[in-house]
């Protein structure tokens, strides 16, 4: 298994490109199973998580081919072409759907187009239990009838889907694109009250339309539909990763560095921008993109709540946790969309950080350094945070499991390297 090494204490300056938002890119594959003509897509990041959902489109009848690589704002995407002529198989297979519980994505498509899907149930995962309830009382709420058997969700809507008003006990990001994919081939008018707004269901509602669905107010709270009888194909680039954005501006402001984002949007990352400045790291836009830089300040401690869109993100916390634990003052994380989200708190610990986990929320009290050690990544942005603390580190950090890690970031080592940090990847 591959591990990362790190010689911490260099200060980052440079430039890095953002990739595309992996997960944009996920529902918006998903949603090439709406209709029988080719979904182009840009700007898609080469990683393991779009290979696998790549995987079990085609087992559905999905032809993908590379159409090109384009140049978006100074970087190169994949552009892939995605064309289900014909829906020749309605079942996700747990050996897919367990290696990525986004795979559940292609049950409302599949239901919309095809009035029937199995699709195995996720399971457990490392940072929660993650249930799926959201995404199937949604469905039935739109008329499938769903099963549990065999630990597979049975759905089927033999006389189609039909529209009608959902309420969202809470946000759920993934239950809000699923609807969305089922509602725009649904009978009659969707009304999704308490849906996710995050820039990633706004990015699918803009793809649909494109493709020629009736959607009113993504990116509020209520989201409404007008089913149509078909969908037609279509292009569309998918936006840049804010999480990406996020993980490269904390690498500027964790080695008191000064990196440029090339294609980052600020727009996208205003909670976690509006906490960096707090917490004494300057963000500024620049022609292509947004400059990150800490000199010659030390850093604030600063209370964070996770919280769906516009809130702070529950994917950045660790690396703010990383950040925290080199500030001068202490600082309170809590978490509040998934349990079990603090399992980089003892690998951070072996770093000499100090951080204490009392239920929802964690103390971090700013230490004056960090000490490099092997360390274990225990899920994707877990991961990326002993990165971040390794880059601070005396000495050497050595990351192991990094496959977490290579589902979400693009050539990582490479990026960090180009801005100065002595990183490598030791194969085996
Ligand atoms: C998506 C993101 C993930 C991010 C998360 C929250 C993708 C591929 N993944 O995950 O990176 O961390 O949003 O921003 O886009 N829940 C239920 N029942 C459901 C669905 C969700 O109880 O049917 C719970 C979850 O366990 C969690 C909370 O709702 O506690 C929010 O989860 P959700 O927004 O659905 O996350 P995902 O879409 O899985």
């Amino acid at each position: 298994m591959d591990r990362i090494r790190i010689q911490g204490g260099n200060r980052l300056e440079g430039r890095i490109p953002i990739g595309g938002a992996k997960n944009a890119a996920l529902p918006l594959m998903a949603a090439s199973l709406l209709t029988d003509e080719q979904l182009a897509l840009s700007n898609l990041p080469h990683l393991a998580d779009i290979s696998t959902l790549a995987n079990l489109l085609s087992g559905h009848g999905v032809a993908i081919h590379m159409v090109g690589e384009e140049t978006n704002e100074g970087h190169v995407g994949r552009v892939l072409g995605l064309q289900a002529k014909e829906i020749t198989s309605t079942t996700a297979p747990y050996e897919l759907v367990r290696r990525m519980r986004a795979s559940v994505l292609v049950l409302g498509a599949l239901l919309a187009r095809a009035g029937q899907a199995e699709v195995s149930l996720p399971g457990g995962c490392a940072i929660g239990t993650r249930p799926v309830d959201l995404h199937l009382k949604g469905l039935q709420q739109l008329g499938a009838e769903i099963e549990l058997r065999e630990g597979y969700i049975h759905a089927s809507a033999k006389k189609g889907l039909h529209g009608a008003r959902f309420v969202f006990p809470f946000v759920s990001v993934g239950a809000t694109e699923n609807l969305l994919m089922a509602a725009v081939l649904a009978r009659g008018e969707t009304e999704l009250a308490n849906a996710a707004r995050e820039p990633e269901v706004v990015d699918l509602a803009a793809c649909l339309a494109t493709m020629g669905a009736k959607i009113e107010g993504a990116g509020t709270d209520t989201i409404r539909v007008q089913g149509v009888d078909r969908l037609h194909g279509g292009t569309h680039a998918v936006i840049p990763d804010r999480i990406e954005t996020g993980t490269y501006a904390m690498a500027a402001a964790i080695t008191g560095g000064d990196i440029v984002l090339e294609g980052a949007r600020l727009g996208q990352i205003g909670a976690l921008a509006e906490i960096l400045t707090e917490a004494g790291v300057t963000l500024e836009e620049v022609p292509g993109g947004l400059r990150v830089h800490r000199r010659n300040a030390d850093l604030t401690g600063v209370n964070v709540m996770t919280e769906p869109f516009p809130g702070f993100p529950t994917d950045m916390q660790a690396q703010m946790m990383a950040l925290m634990s080199t500030a001068t003052t202490a600082s309170m994380i809590t978490e509040t969309i998934f349990e079990n989200r603090f399992m980089h708190v003892p690998e951070m610990n072996r770093m000499g950080a100090d951080i204490a986990v009392h239920g929802a929320s964690a103390m971090v009290r700013g230490v004056t350094g960090l000490v490099g050690a092997e360390v274990m990544a225990t899920d994707l942005r877990a991961s990326v945070s002993l990165v971040l603390a390794g880059l601070v580190a005396d000495g050497e950090t050595v990351v192991h499991r990094v496959y977490h890690l290579d589902r979400g970031y693009e050539r990582l080592e490479e990026k960090l390297a180009a801005c100065g940090a002595e990183i490598e990847r030791l194969k085996h």
